[in-house]
């Protein structure tokens, strides 16, 4: 089988995934693209990639395939407690002052966009039971989602390899994750799993389960460019309260995005409350927040 792919079956492939999904493959991808399509390929026993092309945009294999051909496709870098700043600012401030504005009983509501295979939603679950406001079951509420089935489903299974792993504290492994030492794998305890419920979403897309106390929407945008990015950006605020918080990934900015959100530091950003700024103690919310 011919295993590279022409400059002409680059663009088809290249546009398809820009309508699917929105990522921007750059022409330096097409090495990448040729490898992760060859086994859908094979797994179709064809051999060339006009006729996967083919096969994608022909109803109805085309609609199985697709998904596939979207997780073939996406980059799911991830790990436990990527980025451990965010995790304490969401437990040490943000859900204290959250719940301060909340009738009693009802739930902070937390959704991981783009959770690849759920490090970052579990993180989150993990993070949530380890701090005293928010330890209770019922407190908050976990949700996550991502475009990618395969990875949704890695998520829900919750099993591990030790590069998942190796950035978490080793106390937090010892108590919710079970080793198996034979095979370098951790499975997470069930009384995290059930704290989270995962989710097929595409970001081009309304997610249907909001509205939203926070979301973390990390090191996702990156791969969209500016017209999608606006168009994601916009869904997100959608789905989040008045007041809500909104973290990115360190290399994403929501600067000049022509969207309501207030900056309040390097990828924390906030729904503007609108109509009314809650004040509490002598302290607005958004002061609570930038003194934190
Ligand atoms: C690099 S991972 C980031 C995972 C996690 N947020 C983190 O920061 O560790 C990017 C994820 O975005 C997902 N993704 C890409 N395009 C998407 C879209 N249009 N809708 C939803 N998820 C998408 C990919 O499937 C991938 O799992």
């Amino acid at each position: 089988m011919n295993g590279t792919v022409s400059k002409d079956e680059f663009k088809l492939f290249r546009d398809l995934i820009y309508r699917k999904a929105g990522i921007r493959l750059k022409d330096s991808r097409e090495f990448l693209v040729a490898n992760r399509l060859r086994k859908r390929m094979d797994a179709h026993g064809l051999s060339c990639y006009y006729q996967y092309y083919n096969l994608l945009t022909r109803a109805p294999d085309g609609r199985n395939e697709m998904q596939k051909f979207i997780d073939a496709l996406t980059t799911n870098e991830t790990y436990f407690f990527r980025h451990p700043e965010h995790f304490n600012r969401l437990t040490d401030i943000l859900i204290p002052d959250i719940l301060k504005g909340k009738p009693a009983g009802s739930a902070v509501r937390i959704w991981s966009a783009a959770c690849a295979s759920g490090e970052e939603a579990y993180s989150i679950a993990i993070q949530v039971r380890e701090h005293r406001h928010s330890s209770a079951p019922g407190v908050c509420e976990i949700l996550g989602s991502d475009i990618n089935l395969e990875m949704i489903e890695k998520a829900g299974a919750a099993s591990y390899n030790a590069y998942a792993t190796s950035r978490m504290q080793s106390d937090l492994l010892d108590r919710y994750f079970i080793r198996e030492l034979d095979h370098e794998v951790y499975h997470l305890g069930q009384n995290i799993r059930k704290m989270v419920r995962f989710y097929q979403a595409n970001l081009l897309d309304p997610f249907p389960f909001g509205p939203f106390d926070v979301i973390f929407c990390r090191n996702v945008l990156i791969y969209f460019d500016q017209e999608t990015r606006d168009r994601v950006i916009s869904n997100l605020h959608r789905s989040l309260k008045p007041g809500g918080y909104l973290f990115t990934g360190y290399a994403e900015s929501l600067v000049n995005s022509g969207h309501p959100f207030r900056y309040l530091k390097p990828t924390l950003y906030q729904k503007s409350e609108e109509t009314a700024t809650v004040v509490r103690h002598g302290q607005t919310r958004r002061s609570l927040v930038e003194a934190g």
